[in-house]
């Protein structure tokens, strides 16, 4: 996979809010993210981790520079294409994973997969269920997932965002409301299937333990990436 790059993004800046209390939350943040590596971002609360993960997973554009996935630029496209590159290519965890509370363990594994209108109703039901026993709910397929505990419902989040089989993940404080076993079997979860389907994952943390298991540890600080360092190695700081 020499030279390969899953997701990269380059000189990104991004302004939120209005005229007065605008904040400049991203500015020139430049990343490259390679098959089967996991990076982490580190960094204060509000120093833009959730706006840099928002922007490469094609939930907001950046007000300058640019994301590409598999070499190619996703700026000139239309809201149409870029839901569709997102469906298709990013599986998303937020930190509050936003399961439909109602739907089954096995229904919200399905949703996006519902999106993206390839397979059938079976088709779509056994890869759900397949997902779902790979990350060991295989059991509790049809639970609502408001019967689910905290690491259940995290692992179905997980679930949801293989759905498509995407090329990147990219995880927003994915363990962030977990227990340190549940953080950690989150993590070793993660870890697995980003080497068996060398794929790229990307996840904002503000667990020292999780940063320092990632192979790239990016430091943030006022919207700038100020150090990378790959693991074991101490960052020099800014
Ligand atoms: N919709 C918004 N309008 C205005 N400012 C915003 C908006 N969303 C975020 N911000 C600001 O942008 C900056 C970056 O926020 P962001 O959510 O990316 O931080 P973060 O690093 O993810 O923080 P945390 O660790 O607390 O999750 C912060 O100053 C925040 O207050
Ligand atoms: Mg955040």
């Amino acid at each position: 996979m020499n030279g390969s790059v899953c997701l990269s993004c380059q000189a990104i800046e991004r302004y939120l809010g209005e005229e007065e209390s605008r904040v400049h939350a991203l500015r020139g943040v430049s990343l490259d993210l390679e098959p089967g590596s996991i990076h982490a971002v580190v960094g204060p609360s509000g120093c833009g981790k959730s706006t840099l993960l928002y922007i490469l997973g094609l939930l907001d554009p950046p007000d300058a520079g640019r994301v590409s996935i598999e070499s190619e630029a996703m700026s000139h496209l239309g809201d149409d294409e870029l839901a569709r590159k997102r469906n298709q290519l990013i599986g998303f965890i937020f930190q509050f994973h936003f399961l439909m509370e109602d739907f089954s363990a096995q229904e919200n594994v399905m949703i996006p997969m519902r999106r993206l209108g390839r397979l059938s109703d079976e088709a779509m039901r056994e890869r759900a269920a397949v997902l779902l026993g790979a990350v060991g709910l295989g059991d509790k397929l049809r639970r609502p997932s408001r019967h689910l505990s905290g690491g259940e419902q995290q692992r179905v989040a997980i679930a949801r965002a293989l759905a498509n089989d995407p090329r990147v993940i990219l995880a927003d404080e994915p363990t962030g409301n977990l227990d340190t076993a549940n953080s950690e079997r989150a993590f070793e979860l993660l870890q697995n299937i980003v080497q068996q389907g060398q794929k790229a994952l990307l996840l904002a943390t503000h667990n020292p333990v999780i940063a320092e298991a990632c192979d790239w540890i990016h430091e943030m600080q006022d919207g700038r990436i100020i150090a990378s360092h790959p693991r074991g190695q101490r960052s020099l700081g800014a």
